[in-house]
């Protein structure tokens, strides 16, 4: 269902939903997959998914939107970053980011949330959108929040 209303009230009726869609399934490519399809259906941003640390790089993981680099190295672009520093980046303007990776050129801001596993950072959420200015404050909450709905039994 898309929810209506202040970028809060559409994350505050989505999150229930994505517990519900997750909850009692502990496969990891599954939940991820369900929960990137959510958020585009939502937000209807230009990409969104997630990359998991495998072998000491970041590994495309489910998305949705246009085809994406594969790997990402620890430290570059925005991912590799988010991994490094194991914080949310919000990108404004992401000509202005030191080192971003254009995945697409539509691309203009961004945001990447770190995902724990015992303390360690085992993949990021990534989102992407085709305006300047696209994330704040409140997709860190509720971002955030969504990514700790999420069992990692890996
Ligand atoms: N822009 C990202 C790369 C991933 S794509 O945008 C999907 C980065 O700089 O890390």
């Amino acid at each position: 269902m898309i929810a209506k209303g202040t970028k809060a009230e559409q994350y505050e009726a989505l999150v229930p939903q994505i517990e519900a869609l997750i909850e009692g399934e502990q496969d990891l490519v599954a939940n991820l997959a369900n929960v990137a399809a959510a958020l585009k259906e939502q937000f209807k941003w230009l990409w969104v998914g997630f990359y998991l640390v495998k072998d000491d790089e970041l590994v495309l993981g489910p998305f949705q939107g246009p085809v994406a680099c594969t790997r990402i190295k620890k430290g570059k672009g925005v991912c590799g970053a988010s991994w490094l520093k194991a914080k949310t980046l919000i990108v404004p303007d992401v000509e202005k980011f030191p080192g971003h990776i254009a995945c697409s050129s539509f691309s203009k801001s961004e945001i990447v949330v770190p995902i724990f596993h015992n303390d360690e950072v085992i993949g990021v959420l990534d989102a992407d959108s085709a305006e300047l200015n696209q994330y704040d404050a409140i997709d860190q909450l509720y971002l955030e929040k969504i990514i700790a709905l999420i069992r990692f039994d890996i």
